[in-house]
């Protein structure tokens, strides 16, 4: 298994670079960079990370690729150039060039026809959305501050000037420098403790894009599960953190049965401070988790199947554009819920796809009464438009449904070697919707004699909402809960009928409540499942919801709480949208937020700022 796991990482990269030659013809509308021309192949980054001013002052070094032209262009987002020079020690002739509020600036260096690298002395601003510089206090351990980046979609280049398209694939190397009690990790190989010096090496061997360059900083400590899996975070969490993931390697190898050897190496999980925007991110050999995952009864863990699944779809083969963004996140989901699946069985993974159908068609019908009805589909047309607007539902589990219907209706043996073909043919390289769909037909014509209609795609991939014959998943567990539901509201003691439910079942008897219910149903229900003080992020925030739309005070206090403490956007932006409806909620909202704000990541308060129409301070 090893010795091929080798081989075919060889012959992956080989195919990889010349797939990426050929994609970055395809301009990206979210960069500024001329791969069609000149293309970046390595990263040598030299940094040094400063608490007291927030800063990053680094050397990027590129290797570069030149096609044609005498100039290489690569993004940058409220970066301070210091000087660049060519690799002859040269000073080289730049420009920046434009400042787009999405986009930033083309940073344009003019090359010399023997030039191999190009070095860029730079530092970081306190405009650096994809950095979150955190106090101490916002930690857990509360005695060290704590940095950690979020580069997708398109902030990798406010903290390194890159060609930040996801078609652009490069191998990196890193010195990175820290205060000498905290420890540096990056989506690399990666230290297992603190040294002395704080001087941290990292080596990314795998090519990869830009929206998976990742950094963490700060106190943090590291706990193996398996030989090549293990947990990180700070020392308070640890414990806690190691007991949760224990299925880690488990769920590496359910993914290697499924599709294909894990080529990354090593797997690890880090758990950031409670502001990390995202449920996780799938930087590669370590995916950066959210302490909500911490439920104390592992039922939130399907997060790290499916950052773990990125490790194939998105990191092995990557959307070509952001248009393209539910090759990524569809892909993922089908591949999340196969491996909790193969672990903890259908009827489990069954109930996850009913609630994936449920958040799915929420998001739907707000996106349809909204400015971009287009985003229901699946192909999206992002031109001038931030990428991050666009990742809703549809792309995860509309993306789901799609690659669902195409196991069901040829047979899931059928699809499994589909995907496992498909995933080491285009390893470290990029896929678009049409080559995608090509790719498909042509495998089930040439291997199955099977002629995939294109009505399918069209209306999956081409049209808005779920077409008219598609078939729903059901779970029988499920029904039991809807019954209960039923019951409840009819003012039966469903007690008995709750016993042994898990975190799913809760969760969808939530779904399953009207919109509207009275002050007495609210306190029946909130003593029968206790959600008021549940410890469970995702129960807690369905549940205030209801709360919030049916005024049931008791909710306040514990949702300033939960406000405060919490910057994951899945969370917050339902929460706040849901307060801002009635101007006490409003009042509310806003009084929370002003205090909650500076706990939030840029990903966070961009969106919140927007649903209160909040005016953020100037820098
Ligand atoms: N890659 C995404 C997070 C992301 C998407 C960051 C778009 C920036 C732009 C990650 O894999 C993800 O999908 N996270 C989900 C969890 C998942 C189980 C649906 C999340 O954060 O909720
Ligand atoms: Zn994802």
């Amino acid at each position: 298994m090893r010795k091929w796991g080798v081989f075919f990482i060889f012959f992956a990269l080989a195919c990889g670079k010349e797939m990426n030659d050929e994609s970055s013809m395809i301009p990206d509308p979210h960069s500024y960079a001329n791969s069609g021309q000149c293309v970046v192949t390595h990263l040598d980054w030299r940094a040094t990370v400063d608490f007291t001013t927030k800063q990053i002052s680094a050397t990027a070094t590129w290797t570069i690729h030149r096609k044609e032209g005498n100039e290489v262009v690569l993004d940058a987002k409220s970066l301070k150039i210091d000087s660049i020079f060519l690799d002859n020690g040269k000073p080289a002739v730049f420009s920046l060039e434009g400042d787009d509020p999405i986009l930033g600036q083309a940073l344009r260096i003019r090359l010399e026809p023997e030039t191999k690298t190009i070095s860029i002395r730079y530092r970081t601003t306190p405009g650096a959305e994809a950095l979150q510089w955190l106090m101490p206090e916002q930690t857990a351990g509360r005695q060290h501050p704590f940095l950690f980046t979020q580069s997708q979609a398109i902030l990798a280049r406010t903290w390194i000037p890159c060609q930040d398209s996801p078609g652009v694939r490069f191998t990196y190397t890193a010195e990175v420098t820290v205060p000498s009690n905290l420890l540096a990790l990056m989506s690399a190989s990666n230290p297992i403790e603190k040294n002395e010096s704080g001087i941290y090496t990292f080596e990314m061997k795998q090519p990869v894009p830009s929206y998976l360059l990742a950094l963490t900083v700060g106190d943090i400590a590291f706990r193996p599960v398996s030989d090549r899996s293990g947990v990180y975070a700070e020392p308070v969490t640890l414990e806690a953190a190691a007991w949760e993931f224990a299925d880690l390697e488990k769920m590496i190898a359910a993914a290697e049965e499924l599709y294909g050897p894990y080529l990354w190496e090593r797997y690890d999980v880090i758990v950031l401070p409670p502001s990390f925007p995202f449920g996780g991110m799938e930087n590669p050999r370590l995916t950066f988790v959210t302490p909500t995952l911490l439920a104390g009864d592992r039922s939130l863990t399907s997060v790290i199947a499916h950052e773990l699944a990125h490790s194939w779809s998105g990191n092995l083969v990557t959307n070509k554009t952001w248009n393209d963004f539910w090759l990524n996140e569809g892909f993922t989901v089908y591949f999340e819920t196969r491996i909790m699946e193969k672990l903890y069985g259908r009827e489990h993974s069954e109930m996850l796809a009913v609630l994936n159908l449920h958040d799915l068609e929420t998001d739907m019908r707000e996106i349809s009464s909204g400015p971009h009805p287009d985003d229901t589909k699946l192909k999206l047309d992002l031109q001038g438009r931030n990428p991050d607007d666009a990742a809703t539902d549809v792309a995860y589990n509309k993306g789901y449904f799609l690659l669902r219907t195409l196991e069901e209706k040829y047979g899931r043996e059928k699809f499994d070697a589909f995907l496992r073909d498909y995933f080491s043919t285009y390893a470290f390289s990029v896929m678009d919707t049409e080559t995608f769909i090509d790719v498909f037909k042509t495998y089930y014509r040439e291997h199955f004699n099977i002629n995939v209609e294109d009505a399918l795609f069209t209306s999956w991939i081409y049209s808005r909402g779920l077409p008219a014959d598609f078939t729903p998943p059901s779970s029988d567990r499920f029904a039991k809960v809807e019954d209960a539901a039923r019951n409840a509201l009819e003012g039966q003691d469903i007690t008995a009928a709750t016993k042994g439910w898990t975190t799913q079942e809760w969760l969808h008897f939530l779904n399953m409540l009207p919109d509207t219910l009275t002050q007495a149903q609210l306190q029946t229900l909130d003593r029968l499942g206790r959600f008021t003080e549940s410890g469970n992020a995702e129960i807690f925030s369905a549940w205030s919801l209801i709360a919030v739309r049916n005024n049931y005070s008791p909710i306040r206090e514990p949702l300033r709480r939960f406000l405060i403490n919490t910057g994951r956007r899945k969370f917050l932006t339902p929460i706040y949208t849901e307060l801002a409806k009635t101007p006490e909620g409003r009042a509310f909202a806003e009084e929370v937020y002003r205090a909650a704000r500076p706990n939030y990541h840029f990903v966070s308060t961009s969106t919140i700022d927007k649903v209160l129409s909040f005016d953020p301070p100037g820098l």
